[in-house]
């Protein structure tokens, strides 16, 4: 796909890897509208990209993605590009039961509900646009999971196959279907986790990964990872099972 000219709507757009994000298709001069539930967030962003369209919109919840699709095709009829970004992720140990699971935002929801209701409202509105296109990004941990994090990982391999399915269906439609596979990023994902690892920091910063994403885009490649997940997309049924065991030695 082409990275100038779009009209880009990327959820999750504030923080991380859809910051870097927004940031690479204005960099290559398209126009982008960010979505998130923190409106500081949002407005901080803003700040540093007084071009940056923002809303505040829960993606969990139908009733939002409906109004972002009224909010955003009224505003920006051109919109022809969908990232699904916005994501959580959980630590969460079934051994006790399922009461861990229940007390905290749902990753099905988020990760994997959201983004095929999103795909579902747009696809009207996208049909027919030029370069029109819907960006998933999933994880490496949907290709190879951690016993850490079971439900995090069951949501991005969902999002894997909704996305090769997806692909294989809008192909009449014009309707180009990306993933985008990051491996450990620094972010602000998972912050308890990641305190409760000693405060662990992925050595790759967002922009990095973007870059190679954005590179990916540009050349027509429909599954994008790095690093690892690069690794893990390209892998055997006995690689990733021998990475899955190296993975997850402690469990
Ligand atoms: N960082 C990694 O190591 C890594 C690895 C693999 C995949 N990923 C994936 O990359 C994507 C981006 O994550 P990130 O690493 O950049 O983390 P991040 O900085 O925490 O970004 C996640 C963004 O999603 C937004 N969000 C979360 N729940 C939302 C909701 N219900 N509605 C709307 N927005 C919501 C958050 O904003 P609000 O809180 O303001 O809503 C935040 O801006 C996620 O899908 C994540 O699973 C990350």
């Amino acid at each position: 796909m082409k990275l100038a000219g779009n009209t880009v709507l990327i959820t999750g757009g504030a923080s991380g890897i859809g910051y870097a994000m927004a940031e690479a298709f204005l960099e290559a001069g398209s126009e982008v509208i960010i979505c998130g539930r923190r409106e500081n967030r949002l407005m901080e962003a803003k700040s540093h990209h007084p071009n940056l369209h923002t809303i505040v919109c829960d993606v969990s919840l139908e009733s939002d993605c409906r109004k972002l699709l009224e909010w955003t095709t009224t505003h920006f009829g051109d919109l022809n590009v969908l990232v699904n970004n916005a994501g959580v992720q959980r630590d969460l140990d079934f051994t006790g039961g399922l009461s861990q699971f229940l007390a905290g935002p749902n990753e099905i929801r988020i990760n994997l509900e959201a983004p095929v209701i999103l795909s579902g409202l747009f696809i009207p509105h996208l049909t027919g646009k030029s370069e029109a296109a819907i960006i998933n990004v999933s994880s490496g941990l949907g290709f190879v999971p951690s016993a850490r994090m079971p439900v995090y990982s069951a949501s991005k391999a969902g999002l894997h196959a909704f996305s090769i399915a997806l692909r294989r269906q809008l192909v009449k439609q014009g309707i180009q279907v990306f993933e985008a596979v990051p491996p450990a990023v620094d972010t602000e994902l998972n912050p308890e986790g990641r305190a409760k690892r000693g405060g662990f920091r992925p050595p790759l910063q967002p922009e990095e990964f973007v870059a190679a994403v954005m590179k990916g885009l540009a050349s027509n490649v429909f599954e994008m990872g790095y690093g690892m997940s690069e690794g893990f997309i390209n892998a055997s049924r006995a690689e990733l099972d021998q990475s899955f065991e190296r993975m997850n030695s402690g469990w």
